[in-house]
C-alpha cells in the first residue's frame, strides 16, 4: 500500500529560495501540497504573489491555488530585499511565465490557511513558513485550534550565531566605540530578514506553548552551510543524466541560481554560492516521515530551545536560543547530498510534467 501524503501549507514570499521550497513541495511524492499563501518580504505583496503564480506555472502546477495574504507587519513599516532579490523579488530571468491565472481575490489568506490544515485528521498536517511570520501568527491568533491540531510547524527564520555553527555570514561589524564583531544576521548585524521584518509575529509564535514543542527553525547556522556552488548549479543545470541542452525550467532555475549567487557575493562577500534556505524548511517535513529527524537532520543530542526574539532597539529581530527541556529543534547540520539530491528529483519530475520544453 502507497503511504498516505503529508499535507503541508506553505507559506512563502518568493523569492529565488522559495521558488527552490514550492518545486520541493509540489513534486516531492510524499507531500500533499494544500495551498500556498503569500507574505510581503522580498518584494512587496503583489509581486511576491504573482511570482509565486508564476513558478507553480513554470514547474506545471498553476492548478495549486495561492492565497495573497499581508501585505504588511501589524506594527511596524515594511521591509524588502531588492539588494538580494531584485525589485521584483526574482530578478534574473526572462524564462518565467506570466500566469494565466489571476490571484484570488474573495479570499481571506489566514481563513483558507486554517480550514485547510482543520480540513485534514488531527496531528498530520504541517504549516512551512518561509517569509516574514506576519501571515501564520495571526492565524494563530485568530484561530488558536490549529496549534494543536497541526503535526509540525517548520519555519525558516533566526540566527542564533556565537559559534552554534561555523559558517561564514559575512564581514564584521563595527559597533559604536569601534570594537569589532562577529556577524550574526543578514539583514542587521545581530537578525535574518524573516524574523526582522516582524519580530512581534515571531515572537507570538516562539511564546505558543502549544507550538513550541512541534517547532523546527531552519536559522542562518544551518542554511550556510547549504550552498548552491557552481557544482550544484552544474548538476541541476544538467541533471544527473547529464542532459543537453538543458531544459527551459533548468535554465530558468539556473538563472535564478546565478542572479542570487551574484548579490550574495556583492553584499555578503560569499564566493561559494548562494545559501539555499527556503527549501530547507520543506524537508524538515520529509526528514519527520520516519518518525524522527535523524535521517537528514543531526538530532543525536535531542536539543531543544526557548527561544526569545528581540524585538526592539539595535537588535530588533535577533532571535536568542536557550536550552529547554522541551521547546524549539534547531538543527545545526543537514546531509547535503540528501538534500540535493531531493531538490534534484522534484526538479526531474517537473521538467517530465512540463514535457521537457526547450
Ligand atoms: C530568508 O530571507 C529571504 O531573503 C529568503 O527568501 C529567506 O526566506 C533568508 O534570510
Ligand atoms: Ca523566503
Amino acid at each position: 500500500m502507497t503511504p498516505a501524503r503529508i499535507p503541508i501549507w506553505l507559506d512563502c514570499d518568493p523569492g529565488h529560495d522559495d521558488a527552490f521550497a514550492i518545486l520541493l513541495a509540489a513534486y516531492h511524492e510524499s507531500l500533499e501540497l494544500l495551498g500556498v499563501s503569500t507574505v510581503y518580504g522580498n518584494a512587496p505583496l503583489s509581486k511576491t504573489t504573482s511570482n509565486a503564480l508564476s513558478v507553480l506555472k513554470a514547474v506545471g502546477k498553476e492548478s495549486t491555488f495561492v492565497y495573497p495574504g499581508s501585505w504588511r507587519p501589524f506594527s511596524r513599516h515594511t521591509k524588502h530585499a531588492p539588494d538580494i532579490h531584485g525589485e521584483s523579488g526574482l530578478d534574473g530571468t526572462d524564462l518565467l511565465p506570466q500566469p494565466d491565472r489571476k490571484p484570488l481575490r474573495y479570499c481571506n489568506a489566514i481563513k483558507d490557511m486554517r480550514d485547510a490544515l482543520m480540513s485534514r485528521p488531527p496531528h498530520t498536517a504541517w504549516l512551512v513558513a518561509t517569509g516574514s511570520l506576519t501571515n501564520i501568527a495571526l492565524m494563530f491568533a485568530v484561530f488558536p485550534e490549529v496549534a494543536s491540531h497541526l503535526k509540525g510547524l517548520s519555519i525558516m527564520g533566526g540566527a542564533i550565531g556565537d559559534g552554534f555553527t561555523d559558517v561564514y555570514m559575512g564581514p564584521e561589524y563595527t559597533d559604536s566605540v569601534g570594537r569589532k564583531h562577529t556577524r550574526i544576521g543578514n539583514t542587521s548585524p545581530f537578525a535574518e530578514f524573516n524574523i526582522c521584518c516582524d519580530p512581534d509575529a515571531a515572537r507570538s509564535i516562539f511564546t505558543n506553548p502549544d507550538l513550541t514543542p512541534k517547532t523546527t527553525l531552519i536559522t542562518l547556522d544551518l542554511t550556510h552551510q547549504v550552498c548552491a556552488t557552481a557544482e550544484v548549479r552544474d548538476m541541476l543545470l544538467f541533471s544527473t543524466v547529464k542532459q543537453e541542452p538543458p531544459t527551459k525550467l533548468r535554465r530558468m532555475f539556473y538563472e535564478l541560481l546565478m542572479f542570487f549567487a551574484k548579490t550574495y557575493e556583492a553584499v555578503f562577500g560569499l564566493k561559494d554560492g548562494p545559501p539555499l534556505h527556503d527549501p530547507l524548511a520543506v524537508a524538515v517535513v520529509l526528514a519527520s516521515m520516519h518518525g524522527s529527524l535523524h535521517s537528514l537532520f543531526d538530532d543525536a543530542k535531542h536539543e531543544r530551545w526557548n527561544i526569545d526574539v528581540v524585538t526592539e532597539g539595535e537588535q530588533a529581530g535577533r532571535t536568542r536560543a536557550s536550552p529547554a527541556s522541551e521547546g524549539v529543534f534547531i538543527p545545526r547540520s543537514v546531509e547535503l547530498k540528501k538534500f540535493w539530491d531531493m531538490i534534484e528529483d522534484c526538479m526531474a519530475k517537473a521538467d517530465h510534467a512540463t514535457g521537457y520544453v526547450q
